[in-house]
């Protein structure tokens, strides 16, 4: 007998474990190099997190979404669960907690690129899981996490969805060194190159890719604006171009990509068409400033791949 609160979906298509944060960005000419002092020509506040992000593209994209993170008591706490409930996602096993929602302090320079410092506040509280958080867990079509929460939480939860035969996929952001049984509890692992080097220790991209393709069935490392790469039992089965655009914010990119081709994967396309369908939702994401502001829904994802 489960203790859902009333209504929960105990079979979501996703369930996000991970962070929601309230992101400052700072727009500049260009990012401070360190001991420098630079002047912003903008300021302005939207809501992210690479959780958040990611289950807003997952729901916009179509795909039945649950949260599961946390917030503070705070007024951007109530925010970020309002932007959850708007984009249709099932935020009721968000925890709200004594210390301060995350905050992202993000400086966007005038190509978008950005660099990003991370307060973690309510997220670093998510050491393990509820039996009621496990119990969705274990219900997911797709388990999506990166690496904004504790790394035990995270593990817990790939431990537990395995078990019950769902779909574990890690967008390993930001690059931390990750244990070996989370990453051999992986379905899919999504990196970018500095992540990609990072997590398997290899200097050169096409080792650290190699050596990652090894310990996961399958794997996606995207490479900005040369696309991405996609790797099934080892080896390496397409490379998906991406679309060219001019970038106004790169930030959410990556996440645009991870919940967009984690629904396309609950819905049972196959790897590359997944891919594919990430790559036009990330194509589409850079050119809007701000993270949540710039996800796209589904209707828009289908006309650039219509086009
Ligand atoms: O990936 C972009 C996200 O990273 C931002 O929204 C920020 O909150 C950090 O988590």
């Amino acid at each position: 007998m489960h203790n859902y609160p009333e209504g929960v979906n105990t079979h979501a298509g996703i369930v996000m474990v991970g962070s929601a944060n309230m992101d400052i960005v700072l727009g500049v000419e260009r990012i401070p190099a360190p001991g420098e002092t630079v002047l912003a020509t903008s300021l302005a506040k939207h809501p992210g997190g690479k959780g958040l992000n990611q289950a807003v593209a997952a729901a916009r994209a179509g795909a039945t979404t649950t949260m599961i993170g946390a917030v503070g008591t705070d007024e951007n706490g109530n925010e970020l669960e309002t932007v959850m409930t708007e984009a249709g996602i099932d935020a009721r096993m968000l925890r709200h907690v004594a210390e301060p929602t995350g905050t992202a302090m993000i400086s966007v320079d005038t190509t978008g690129e950005n660099a990003i410092i991370v307060a973690s506040g309510a997220n670093a509280t998510i050491t393990t899981l509820t039996d009621n958080e496990l119990d969705a867990v274990r219900g997911a079509t797709v388990l999506l996490m990166q690496l904004e929460l504790p790394i035990s939480a995270v593990a817990q939860a790939a431990r537990a969805a395995r078990s019950a035969g769902g779909t574990v996929m890690l967008n390993a952001a930001p690059a931390l060194e990750v244990p070996d049984e989370l990453i051999d509890a992986l379905d899919y692992l999504i990196v970018n190159e500095h992540e990609a080097t990072v997590l398997s220790g290899e200097a050169d991209l096409s080792d650290a890719s190699r050596s990652l393709a090894d310990r996961v069935n399958r794997l996606v490392v995207t490479l900005g604006t040369q696309g991405s790469e996609l790797w099934d039992a080892g080896k390496l089965i397409a490379t998906v171009p991406a679309r060219r655009v001019t970038a106004v914010d790169t930030t959410g990119a990556g996440d645009t990509f991870c919940g967009a081709f984690a629904a396309a994967i609950s819905q049972g396309r196959d790897f590359e068409t997944a891919a594919r369908f990430a790559t036009a939702a990330a194509a589409l994401s850079v050119q809007t400033h701000g993270a949540v502001p710039s996800i796209p829904h589904r209707e828009q994802i289908e006309a650039v791949l219509a086009s």
